[in-house]
């Protein structure tokens, strides 16, 4: 049997800049018109395919070092040929932010967007890192989701790929059980509370200011929704599924948020916060 083409695309975590536009971009806005007037060295954690770093660089001229950490090297790869035309100016490292290695990086700038739940449980972490590394009167900008969650844990994307499931006749009372079963943890319950996250916070970086806004993702088609679940969630919720089943279940996932559109007018909304941290 062949994968379809969403299912290689959940392995690659491919098409971003396209899906990203879905949800993502506006955090990346929002984080740029926060940043110090003239940043010198920005790290972004979680720096994807480079779109954060490279609209800080045009936007900032003072810029002498725009870093990326990134997991994914199909990621890293995109980022690389985005921020090519800025040489000297860009560099990307492998890393991973859960146990993130003692990098020679002294910034004045840090940015964090749509990446903290992927963390979980182990964010004190990176909040550390940051602690060590943040250059005096430097600003953390991170931006964290908080989708409203049911007794199992489950809210947010959970939701969508509840109902996927239940559609390909996985009664809906069993999916906290599967989820269970397969070691997927809910991304509702990663996400964390605003007090539960400011209580992790709080021994490493003091919170100068916040912000909040209604995440709003609304779909033009199914196929456009299942492309937008493929590139952001990769085969993380696929899991759920057994291989020769993972082409039905994108199209599932992409048929649930068509419905919800229809229903609601959106597909999901969600509360997220940008935190402005400082070092204590
Ligand atoms: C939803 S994307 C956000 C990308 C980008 N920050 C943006 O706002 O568009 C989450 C990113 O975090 C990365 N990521 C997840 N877990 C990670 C980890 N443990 N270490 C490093 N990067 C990680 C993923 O590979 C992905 O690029």
């Amino acid at each position: 049997m062949t994968a379809s083409a969403t299912e290689i695309q959940s392995r690659t975590l491919a098409g971003y800049a396209d899906a990203s536009r879905l949800r993502q971009v506006h955090d990346r806005d929002w984080v740029l018109e926060r940043l110090p007037a003239e940043p010198q060295i920005l790290v972004d954690l979680g720096s994807g395919i480079g779109q954060l770093l490279q609209a800080a660089l045009e936007r900032f001229p003072s810029i002498r070092l725009a870093a990326g950490l990134e997991r994914s090297e199909h990621r890293i790869a995109e980022a690389a040929e985005r921020l090519r035309p800025y040489g000297a100016r860009t560099v990307l490292h492998r890393a991973d932010l859960t146990d993130p290695e003692p990098l020679p990086l002294r910034p004045d700038a840090v940015t964090m967007t749509s990446v903290l739940h992927w963390l979980f449980p182990h964010e004190e972490r990176i909040f550390a890192w940051v602690s060590d590394r943040l250059a005096p009167g430097g600003r953390f900008l991170l931006t964290t989701y908080h989708p409203a969650r049911d007794e199992h844990g489950l809210g947010g994307e959970d939701e969508i790929v509840r109902e996927a499931l239940t559609a390909l006749g996985t009664p809906r009372a069993d999916v906290p059980a599967l989820f269970a079963r397969a070691g997927v943890l809910p991304i509702a319950t990663r996400t964390r509370t605003v007090d539960d996250l400011a209580a992790v916070l709080r021994p490493h970086l003091a919170v100068a200011g916040h912000r909040e806004r209604d995440a709003v993702v609304t779909v033009e088609s199914a196929e456009q929704y299942a492309h937008f679940h493929a590139a952001t969630f990769g085969d993380y919720y696929s899991r759920l599924v057994p291989a020769e089943r993972r082409a039905d279940f994108f199209r599932a996932v992409g048929e649930a948020a068509r419905q919800r559109q229809g229903e609601r007018g959106h597909v999901s909304h969600m509360p997220v916060r940008l935190w402005e941290l400082t070092t204590h």
